[in-house]
């Protein structure tokens, strides 16, 4: 059923500060002015996914992809954690137990960070890092000019966005990290993401079959619709913030 605000059975189990995992995707960046991928108004609308992130397109045209993500770096340095990113971090504060709480995220804006979420994995990397393609070494980088397509590395080999692409793997340490959250916690908290990208799709699955009380947010419907325990349609930046504070807390 769809709801707006928490069932007493949810703010019960927040309530008893049961061992939280937080699963977001793009959505819950959306009002914040980033825009997601899917939908109307989305990244991959009249953009091909095939051309901009896969290690193809980035072997054939390094300059179009850097391009890309440089403008990426600019709209989310321009952006600021929303009301949903702080409920996360402040959810994650009332959780001090270390196996109490774990976020992952499959956003590499870097806002959750921003908002102050501390125990959190990054399943698709960060915009604001970079990779040598030929050494894999990894560094901090927030360029979004250029002087050349692709930016060389010391050894010379080419420097990627350190992102995952479609086709890649996830980080092995972060999946790991994700799925023992997702099997060790009571309640499973899923916002903004379309559950259509495996394997962090496999994440909310995984929770409910290890006990988990599984909550989507999101105000459209999505394949975890059919089966999560709740679902509450509505926006991140407004729902998130009414799992917080002493009501939720009881
Ligand atoms: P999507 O763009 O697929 O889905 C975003 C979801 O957020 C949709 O289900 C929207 O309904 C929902 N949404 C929109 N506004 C919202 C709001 N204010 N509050 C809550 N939900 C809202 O984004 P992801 O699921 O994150 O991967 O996409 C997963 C992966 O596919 C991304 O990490 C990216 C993409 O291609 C790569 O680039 C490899």
């Amino acid at each position: 059923m769809d709801r707006r605000s928490p069932s007493e059975t949810l703010l019960r189990l927040l309530g008893e500060r049961s061992a939280l995992f937080v699963l977001t995707g793009a959505g819950v960046s959306a009002e914040s002015g980033l825009a997601t991928f899917r939908g109307p108004d989305g990244l991959w609308e009249g953009r091909d996914p095939a051309s901009l992130a896969t290690p193809e397109a980035f072997a054939r045209d390094p300059e179009t992809v850097w391009r890309f993500y440089a403008w990426r770096r600019r709209q989310a340095r321009r952006a600021s954690p929303n009301a949903g990113h702080l409920a996360i971090a402040a959810l994650e504060r009332a959780r001090p137990q270390t196996d109490g709480f774990l976020l992952a995220t499959q956003n590499v804006d870097g806002l959750h960070e921003r908002a102050g979420s501390t125990r959190m994995v990054r399943l698709h990397g960060s915009l604001w890092r970079s990779r040598c393609a030929a050494e894999g070494v990894e560094i901090d980088d927030d360029r979004d000019e250029f002087d050349e397509f692709p930016p060389r590395c010391a050894c010379g080999g080419p420097i990627r966005p350190g992102v995952v692409w479609f086709g890649e793997a996830l980080p092995e340490a972060a999946w790991a990290l994700a799925e023992r959250g997702a099997r060790a916690c009571a309640i499973a908290i899923v916002a903004g993401t379309s559950s259509l990208v495996y394997p962090a799709a496999a994440l909310p699955d995984i929770a409910k079959r290890a006990g988990a009380y599984v909550v989507e947010i999101n105000p459209e419907h999505t394949p975890l619709s059919d089966w999560a325990h709740e679902r509450l349609a509505g926006p991140a930046g407004e729902i998130l913030p009414s799992l917080v504070g002493p009501e939720a807390h009881r």
